[in-house]
């Protein structure tokens, strides 16, 4: 038996991992990054084999890290997280900042930044493993914390879509009792679900102004799920 809800209990960060060079570039939300040895630094991250920014970690040999804070844009999350740089050009008006190996780092709403040189990629599958040997790491503000998964999904309400690697299918965890009376509704950007009954709130009552928690679309980019 898996109860998947057990799942949420692993705790991690949330990044933009970023690789190209100064002609192009691109960058994905990554909440798969961490430490694998002390002696020399190396770091992993699981990259989808889909994302755009996978060619470029493979074609360069190198990625970078940014260290997204605790109140992160949500337009952020929409632009690195749920769309890709085969479609638009993601790096294109944020902060961005060249590493010594040229690498792009972005610099929009982080805390810290690293610089990795691939040593190692590990097939696991649907992704690959990027094992990175630590060259640079840098402090950006040391007046905010970090997000973490656990305030993102609890707090910020968001979702990560079927690329990312800790992708939890709904339909896959144990049923919540709710009443008809309430509804639910979906971006159809990202697949956040505003539940009124969590939020206490209906969901016409929003603001027109209000945007998605998770990825910054319009109040009236949400549908009604009809169950
Ligand atoms: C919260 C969150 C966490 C994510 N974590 C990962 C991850 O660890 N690995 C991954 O490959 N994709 C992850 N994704 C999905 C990618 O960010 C997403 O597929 C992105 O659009 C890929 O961009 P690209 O095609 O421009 O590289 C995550 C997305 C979100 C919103």
């Amino acid at each position: 038996m898996i109860a998947f809800e057990a799942l949420f209990n692993i705790s991690y960060g949330l990044y933009i991992v970023g690789s190209g060079d100064k002609n192009h570039g691109n960058g994905f939300i990554s909440n798969t990054v961490f430490q694998v040895t002390a002696e020399p630094p190396r770091f992993a991250a699981s990259c989808n084999k889909n994302n755009y920014t996978a060619g470029f970690i493979s074609s360069t040999g190198f990625f970078s890290v940014s260290v997204l804070r605790q109140d992160a844009s949500p337009d952020l999350f929409g632009r690195f997280g749920f769309r890709s740089g085969k479609d638009i050009d993601k790096l294109d008006g944020m902060q961005v900042k060249y590493g010594e190996t040229g690498v792009p780092i972005i610099l929009n709403d982080s805390i810290a930044c690293m610089e990795f040189t691939v040593v190692q990629t590990v097939d696991v599958g649907t992704h690959w493993l990027f094992i990175g040997e630590l060259l640079h790491a840098e402090v950006l503000d040391d007046t905010n914390v970090p997000m973490t998964y656990l305030y993102y999904r609890q707090m910020r309400k968001g979702v990560a879509p079927k690329n990312a690697p800790t992708y939890i299918d709904r339909s896959k965890l144990a049923p919540k009792p709710h009443t008809s009376v309430f509804k639910k509704y979906q971006c159809t950007a990202c697949g956040y679900v505003y539940d009124e009954v969590i939020e206490e709130k209906k969901f016409p009552e929003l603001p027109a102004d209000w945007i998605c928690p998770s990825c910054g679309s319009e109040k009236e980019d949400f549908v009604e799920i009809i169950t």
